[in-house]
């Protein structure tokens, strides 16, 4: 084999030509980003840790692209240390500029795809070092048949069950298992979104019972490793072997895999018990599951906002209900969105409607078709038009009966924005927003609605309202984004059952002894 840093100047090249043949569409679709080679030479760095010293390599690439971590590992061991490399590639057009360019230092380059090939079967012929930057293919870009194909590799290949709604790059971690050698070494860069949602389970299942896990170096959303594709990334390492007892895994968070900006080591046992991981190793919110004597959830119902399906259509300005000459019967104030809302605290007037700049409005009516065109010209007209436009096709309209009547959500005192990043003006990326009019609220928002015990008592003393909102409000950014999940660029999510489960201390604090010491648990769900 020969090795060169001239090969890395050409492979940039061929990096460039390639990319610019196609459009981002094209490359979606086969998950093509490339891995810049400074952090592919900083993966090489860290798995090559793992390995005995003087083990010679036989090295993995599976979506191979134009090979960067091949690359950065003929800079980083002599040429006489790999025995054996190889890639695999599903894109046929990257397969002979890639034979040509690689072709010198021994390469075995494989078109296929990599799910689907049969594994070595004998240990001789597996690999001690597999890295990967696997194609990032969510599970609704996958056929039905492309799912099945690939739970039934994993259950045969590993004889492990795979959630059906994983992203491709799942499977290319997992499946790695039957390519290595026994204590051979693994590193995936992958999404970070597999470490808090549901389908990540049987995933973190894998890397805590099946290898060895040593270390996820999560990057911080804000300084995103992809130009090109906003998702936040992570590393992960691990060995194929089953975990020595009291193995403690490292996580660590931001700046560079070599000097993170933070890092704890978590014991296998405590980590199986932690549901989310992107958290780590931030400080952990005494989290939710594990020991938490009040949730949010003993005192609130907390339900998603109206999901209109089409808020273009079904959300007015003043304007536009005037233009459209629409019968109030059927309008409802609605929030603006977040973004529209300068305030956190809304007040009313007389008739219960926000006083705030940028109003607006939910259509909804439950009359049948028949009885708006008889009594209603003006609204049938409206919705004439939205069928014209395709709005009663849309999948939540379709299966409305009928078509353009809004699932009931009350006004709540008490909201939550349900995503957002941290801006300079407010740090924490979630506002909760004390609600004084008789305005509803779309799915950007959550809704906090009172369980019986607390309506009794913000009945009896509603000053009590401010308190519970200036309550909310004092909950940590951190505590919140800890509880959430976070995308690529810094966006955070938080679901109506995670804000459930946040820690009541906070609100406790400002309510009557009494409610303390009630076990709300068994409250019945107020149903509003
Ligand atoms: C995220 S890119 C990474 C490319 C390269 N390893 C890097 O780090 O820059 C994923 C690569 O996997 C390839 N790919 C997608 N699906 C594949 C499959 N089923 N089998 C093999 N390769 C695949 C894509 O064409 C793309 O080149």
């Amino acid at each position: 084999m020969t090795t060169g840093a001239g090969h890395e100047k050409a492979r940039q090249e061929l990096q460039g030509q390639l990319h610019a043949m196609k459009d981002q569409a094209q490359r979606n679709k086969l998950g093509q980003f490339s891995t810049p080679i400074e952090l592919a030479g900083e993966v090489i760095k860290s798995s090559l840790a793992w390995l005995p010293k003087r083990e010679s390599v036989r090295f993995l690439e599976p979506g191979f692209g134009t090979g960067p971590f091949y690359s950065a590992l003929l800079q980083s061991v002599p040429a006489s240390r790999i025995e054996r490399a190889a890639g695999y590639e599903i894109d046929s057009q990257y397969i002979e500029p890639n034979v040509r360019l690689w072709g010198d230092t021994g390469l075995r380059l494989h078109l296929g795809d990599f799910t689907q090939v049969e594994p070595p079967a004998d240990e001789a012929h597996k690999y001690n070092l597999i890295v990967c930057n696997p194609p990032y293919v969510r599970h609704h870009h996958l056929s039905s048949r492309q799912k099945q194909q690939l739970q039934a590799a994993v259950s045969q290949r590993l004889g492990f069950e795979m959630n059906g709604l994983s992203g491709l790059y799942t499977y290319f971690m997992v499946l790695s298992q039957a390519w290595m050698t026994k204590g051979g070494v693994g590193a995936w860069l992958v999404p970070s979104e597999f470490m808090d949602v549901n389908y990540g389970r049987r995933v973190k299942e894998f890397l805590l019972s099946r290898v060895t896990l040593h270390r996820i170096h999560r990057f911080d959303p804000h300084e995103v490793q992809f130009d090109d594709a906003l998702v936040s990334s992570a590393v992960v390492f691990f060995t194929n072997a089953m975990p020595p007892e009291e193995h403690h895994v490292e996580f660590s968070f931001g700046g560079t895999l070599g000097k993170p900006k933070m890092s704890t080591y978590i014991g296998l046992d405590r980590l199986g018990r932690v549901s989310k991981w992107t958290h780590l190793p931030r400080r952990m919110p005494e989290s939710v599951q594990e020991a938490c004597p009040g949730v949010l959830a003993d005192l609130f119902s907390i339900k998603r906002g109206v999901a209109t399906g089409c808020n273009s259509f079904f959300v007015l300005t003043p304007d536009q209900r005037q233009r459209h000459n629409l019968p109030s019967k059927f309008l409802q104030s609605i929030l603006p969105s977040p973004r529209d809302l300068e305030c956190t605290e809304i007040l009313a007037d007389d008739n219960g409607e926000p006083l705030i700049s940028k109003r607006r409005y939910l259509l909804s009516c439950d009359l049948s078709e028949e009885s708006i065109r008889r009594e209603w010209p003006a609204l049938w007209e409206y919705l004439e038009r939205g069928k014209a436009e395709g709005v009663h096709q849309r999948y939540l309209c379709r299966h409305r009966e009928p078509w353009y009547c809004q699932e009931t959500r009350p006004p709540a005192a008490f909201l939550c924005t349900y995503m957002g990043r941290p801006t300079t003006k407010s740090e924490t990326p979630f506002r909760f927003i004390l609600n004084h009019s008789q305005a509803t609220a779309a799915n950007v928002y959550l809704m906090l609605y009172p369980k019986p015990q607390l309506a009794a008592l913000l009945q009896e003393a509603p000053e009590l309202a401010l308190a519970v909102w200036k309550a909310l409000s004092s909950v940590t950014a951190e505590h919140l984004i800890g509880c959430g999940r976070t995308y690529g660029g810094g966006l955070h999510k938080l679901e109506p059952r995670e804000l459930a489960g946040i820690s009541t201390d906070a609100i406790l604090r400002v309510l009557p002894d009494e409610i303390r010491r009630k076990p709300h648990r068994q409250l019945p769900l107020f149903s509003p």
